[in-house]
């Protein structure tokens, strides 16, 4: 049990980073407006999501630490968005964020995992949303791709 609730505080503070990083980023998006609205949706989600883990926590009679919320610098690297001002930003973006959503995807299975192994079964219907959360964004930045290549060339021409 242990183990899962640090694990449920972990992911929160992946999802609390992830709010934050796409809060910085979005204005940059603006010239791409089909990902700009996608990163939109995302920051609702990953406040959703932080919102769900909350609950689980409170269900198990702890919460989140703000502490570790704090010391989450190799979250941050994996999420990337350190690449303002690369003339390529957008792209060097896309694909930071489509390793975050793996990341993410990974993180949620695991967490199932943990779920049933401290006998919290009841908690999996919560975690399972998320993770589908996760793999539907992670699908469509990869299969949207292409687009934002074309979408990066013509902007470069312009
Ligand atoms: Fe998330």
């Amino acid at each position: 049990m242990d183990v899962y609730l640090t694990g449920l505080r972990n992911q929160h503070a992946v999802e609390t980073q992830a709010i934050g990083t796409v809060k910085n980023e979005l204005s940059r998006m603006e010239p791409y407006p089909e990902l700009h609205a996608k990163m939109q949706q995302e920051m609702e989600r990953s406040t959703t999501q932080a919102a769900r883990l909350d609950s689980l926590l409170a269900r198990h009679g702890t919460k989140a630490s703000l502490a570790k919320e704090a010391v989450t610098g190799a979250v941050a690297t994996v999420a990337g968005f350190a690449h303002v001002g690369a003339d390529d930003e957008v792209l060097k973006n896309v694909l930071a964020a489509i390793g975050f959503k793996a990341y993410e995807i990974s993180s949620y299975k695991v967490l199932l995992t943990l779920a049933e192994a401290a006998g919290a079964a009841d908690d999996k219907t919560a975690l399972e949303q998320s993770m589908k959360e996760e793999q539907e964004m992670g699908d469509w930045l990869g299969s949207h791709l292409p687009n934002f290549v074309h979408a990066y060339l013509q902007q470069r021409a312009a």
